[in-house]
């Protein structure tokens, strides 16, 4: 359709900005969505400054040849004058399951003149309703332990195939997990299905195009399940069957063929079901995997199944199923074997080099029988065994038995483990490292941003950031990923949020998990201290709290409104049930809370235990949450709840000097923590915050330059510190090796964020065996003010989603330069300053159809080679003091001060 206008333009010059880039609910196709307004963004692209958009128009048709005659059947959205490109809503016809969209988008630029339309997309819906669903739950009629992880089952079918296929679908899901096979080939690439719900609430099913898996003739499917979040140990005290102990399968194939006939094939009662060669899988155990027991050709048409068992009607539900938002969880990369040695304790030890999160797959040859144990830990002790301790009950250990004869290559399923190093025992022969290679796995987020500086220990920092994120990110955003653990602990995703959202794009993951933190909420408003809630625990400010934090930082960075509606009667939910703890007085001092989770106790004797009040720590996020309550009614519209919530706020803050500030000024503890929230949350009266200020920067001061924070103080520190002219503090703190710093863990050759500020000591002994990760992303919060405050890049809060930015490096420290990038919704963003001979040198990247205003120190400026003033795309340039704005439409710039 490029080129191609409808007739009346043919006349206008057409623009040479062209539409790029189109997504559809943060998916560039999505196959299978349940949204029945989906929304729709695109970006523009073109060369020189200031691009823009002040109209758009959508078509959406059936069929790709009705977009071609740029004819939308579907919706035409007709000229909408608007410079938004990204959320747009979905107007038109009611869409129908399982049908497909394709749409397209053409805009009119600043000169008003119009772009080629794009290239088209689409997105396919997948089942509505539960009437869809002609299949029937089944499970495999085989005796199991129930107290113990049993044999993974394999359930089969056969059908035919009778003419030509033009597509084919799977809608596939399960209680527990499943990987699906067609005729010996496996279904989609997807790990860990349906993925980990509130499963009471919302039980995810998957849609799959498979249609090139089909045969003509005959056919079979094959489905192997496995335990799972669902029934699988979670948890603590050898709990398992949380959610069910049954194993259930729910199989839909949908054949349309080209002559227009279609065609089911469902789980029924025709099924059949055995055991195979996975003898046990379980998240935190591993997998005990028996090749001799494989069914070669399980999954074909073939296959004799004679001697195998049936299946049984499940009673289970098909009203809850709902469509995946997120892109689910893959392999990602592989990261291969550093170095092959034995233990002291005579143990085949592979060092990766990275602490990660997956699995091994290992090629090896022996005899029928012949055992492999395959065990993963994060470090090594002191005699340079594997350490386990810290994994509590979780054994993570891979046992496999091999086939015999030709080389064998296994890798489990069903399970994953967080590590570094790998054991192994039984291996035939020598293991060269060629032969074993670490699988990383996680959520499939694209990376968004990076952040890099002249400062290698910084870097590693960034490097360590990032690999907490993904080794985090499997599913659910959890706590850690190695011991009997592994939850969606709701402080540690709310510290962490903002940092994660600038190095991938987990728009959809976190939207998966807000929908479960609405389900799993109490009636009464209290929110659960992890998501989705096997726990039954609930009421902990700063836990609680991601119920306001988390969507609305999605609303900031991602222009999603959506969330907000969503997740609104959550919100306010959270914040009427503190309300109702607190009563009149506004002071929030019972109940069970977390506090400022693992602050240090002061290391040096000369300094005091800092101690952070729980009770100012409650009634802070209380605050903190009414005021974003406040705010997103008034995003939403809904003006009396803004009011009543404003005036709450006020009262409160009012409530919370009364309690917890003295005459003097002195927050009561005074810790560090307590003056960050204060500041942070504007909770203290603007007269007042710089004494605070500067009682926070004595405070680190009286402890040589070192922070005491923990989990909930640690995130804000370095902004409050940037915010309030203590700069120079926030990067002494940032640049401090010894211990408690953030640099504490890399000097000490972390390759990933640890839990405690000490998970290994100075004295390289290991903290308590009770609560040691070393692959914890909450101390990873410090990323957030490497790109916002170092490499300067801000979002402003009144145009989300980056329409409207901020760019302000602030030098400092001993840094030469810093670069940091972000992929926005519009498109990348760069900020990349260097100091030399006294000149602050910064290029940056401002995407299109989007605003900046550039924040410099005073003096002469130049743009390219020429004075800022003249320089192309500049929109004003403004002198505050000791500091100048200049605003900039798009394009990328060259600024020498
Ligand atoms: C988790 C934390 C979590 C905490 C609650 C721990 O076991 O690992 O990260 O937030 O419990 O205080």
């Amino acid at each position: 359709m490029n080129g191609r206008c409808a007739t009346k333009d043919l006349l206008v010059p057409l623009s040479p900005v062209s539409v790029t880039k189109l997504t559809c609910e943060y998916s560039v196709t999505p196959l299978g969505i349940d949204t029945r307004q989906p929304r729709l963004s695109w970006q523009l692209a073109g060369a020189g400054r200031n691009l823009r958009q002040s109209a758009y128009q959508i078509l959406g048709a059936g069929s790709p040849e009705l977009l071609q005659q740029a004819s939308g059947d579907c919706w035409d959205s007709g000229r909408i004058n608007s410079d938004r490109s990204v959320q747009i809503v979905y107007g038109g016809a009611p869409l129908a399951s399982s049908r497909r969209y394709y749409w397209s988008v053409r805009i009119w630029d600043g000169d008003n003149n119009p772009s080629p339309w794009s290239e088209a997309s689409w997105w396919e819906m997948g089942l509505l309703a539960p009437a869809d669903w002609q299949a029937e739950w089944i499970t495999p009629d085989l005796a199991e332990d129930l107290a113990v992880s049993s044999p993974a089952p394999l359930l089969r079918t056969t059908f035919a195939v009778n003419g030509d296929v033009r597509s084919a679908r799977l809608s596939i899901t399960s209680l527990g997990l499943y990987e699906a096979e067609l005729n010996g080939r496996r279904v989609g690439d997807l790990l860990f299905t349906p993925g980990w719900t509130s499963y009471a609430h919302r039980l995810q099913y998957q849609t799959y195009d498979v249609t090139d898996l089909l045969l003509p003739g005959a056919n079979a499917a094959g489905v192997t399940l496995g335990d799972g979040w669902y029934r699988g140990f979670l948890l603590w005290g050898g709990k398992r069957n949380h959610y069910g102990d049954k194993l259930g399968l729910l199989f839909q194939l949908r054949i349309d063929y080209a002559d227009g006939r279609s065609e089911l094939v469902i789980s029924g009662p025709n099924w059949k079901s055995s055991t195979g060669p996975i003898l046990a899988a379980d998240l935190y155990n591993g997998e005990h995997y028996d090749a001799r027991l494989e069914k070669p050709g399980w999954s074909l048409a073939a296959f004799a199944d004679d001697g195998w068992a049936g299946v049984t009607p499940l009673a289970a539900s098909k009203e809850h199923l709902v469509a995946p938002v997120d892109a689910g969880v893959r392999r990602i990369e592989e990261v291969p074997a550093r170095s092959v040695t034995v233990s002291p304790e005579g143990e085949t030890l592979i060092d990766f080099g990275q602490n990660l999160v997956g699995w091994v797959r290992i090629r090896v040859q022996g005899a029928a029988g012949d055992q492999l144990t395959l065990r993963y830990g994060e470090v090594l002790d002191q005699q340079g065994n594997l350490y386990v301790a810290n994994l509590r009950t979780a054994q993570a250990t891979d046992r496999y038995i091999l086939r015999g004869g030709e080389a064998e290559v296994y890798e489990p399923r069903f399970t994953f483990h967080g590590f570094r190093y790998a054991g192994v025992t039984g291996y035939p022969g020598e293991l060269a490292p060629e032969q074993i290679v670490a699988v990383v796995v996680h959520s499939d987020m694209p990376v968004t941003g990076d952040f890099t500086c002249s400062h290698p220990l910084l870097n590693q920092l960034q490097h360590n950031i990032r690999w907490g994120q993904k080794g985090n990110f499997l599913d659910v955003p959890t706590d850690c990923p190695q011991r009997d653990e592994r939850l969606g602990w709701t402080a540690d995703l709310q510290v962490f949020l903002r940092t994660a959202i600038f190095n991938m794009d987990v728009a959809g993951v976190i939207t998966k998990w807000l929908h479960d933190l609405a389900a799993d909420q109490h009636a009464d408003g209290n929110v659960p201290v992890v998501i989705p809630d096997p726990l039954g625990m609930a009421g902990s400010s700063a836990w609680g709290d991601a119920a306001t934090i988390v969507p609305w930082t999605l609303y900031q960075c991602y222009d999603d409104t959506r969330i907000l509606e969503q997740q609104y009667a959550s919100m306010k939910g959270w914040v009427d049930w503190i309300h109702a703890q607190t009563g009149d007085a506004l002071i929030w001092n019972t109940g069970f809370h977390f506090g400022d989770w693992l602050a240090i106790e002061a290391p040096d004797p000369r300094w005091p235990n800092p101690v952070t009040e729980n009770d100012l720590l409650c009634t802070a996020f209380f605050a903190h949450s009414t005021d974003l309550l406040q705010r997103t009614a008034q995003v939403l519209g809904k003006t009396a709840d803004a009011e009543r919530y404003g005036s709450l706020l006020a009262d409160i803050k009012a409530a919370f000097c009364h309690e917890f500030v003295s005459p003097a000024g002195r927050l009561s503890g005074n810790s560090q923590t307590a003056y960050v929230l204060a500041l942070h949350f504007d909770l203290l009266p603007e007269s007042e915050r710089a004494a605070a200020a500067a009682r926070l920067a004595a405070e680190i001061g009286r402890y040589d330059n070192h922070l005491t924070t923990g989990f909930v103080g640690t995130p804000y520190l370095c902004h409050v510190l940037s915010r309030f002219g203590y700069l120079d503090l926030a990067y002494t703190l940032l640049e401090q090796e010894s211990y408690p710093s953030w640099l504490y863990a890399v000097k000490l050759g972390a390759t990933t964020m640890w839990e405690r500020w000490d998970s290994l000591r100075p004295d390289g002994s290991f903290q308590t065996t009770e609560m040691n990760s070393f692959n914890h992303y909450a101390y990873g919060a410090i990323g957030d003010w490497l790109y916002r405050v170092v490499a300067g890049i801000e979002l402003d809060p009144a145009a989300p989603g980056y329409k409207r930015m901020r760019i302000e490096p602030r030098p400092g420290g001993s840094l030469t330069w810093a670069r940091a990038r972000y992929e926005s919704g519009y498109g990348a963003i760069e900020s990349a300053w260097t100091l030399t001979d006294g000149h602050l040198e910064l290029t940056v990247t401002i995407p299109p159809n989007t605003e900046a205003t550039i924040t410099l120190p005073a003096g002469l400026v130049t743009e390219g080679s020429r004075p800022v003033a003249h320089a192309d795309g500049i929109l004003g340039v403004e002198i505050m003091g000791d500091r100048q704005q200049i605003t900039v439409g798009s394009g990328e710039y060259r600024f020498r001060v």
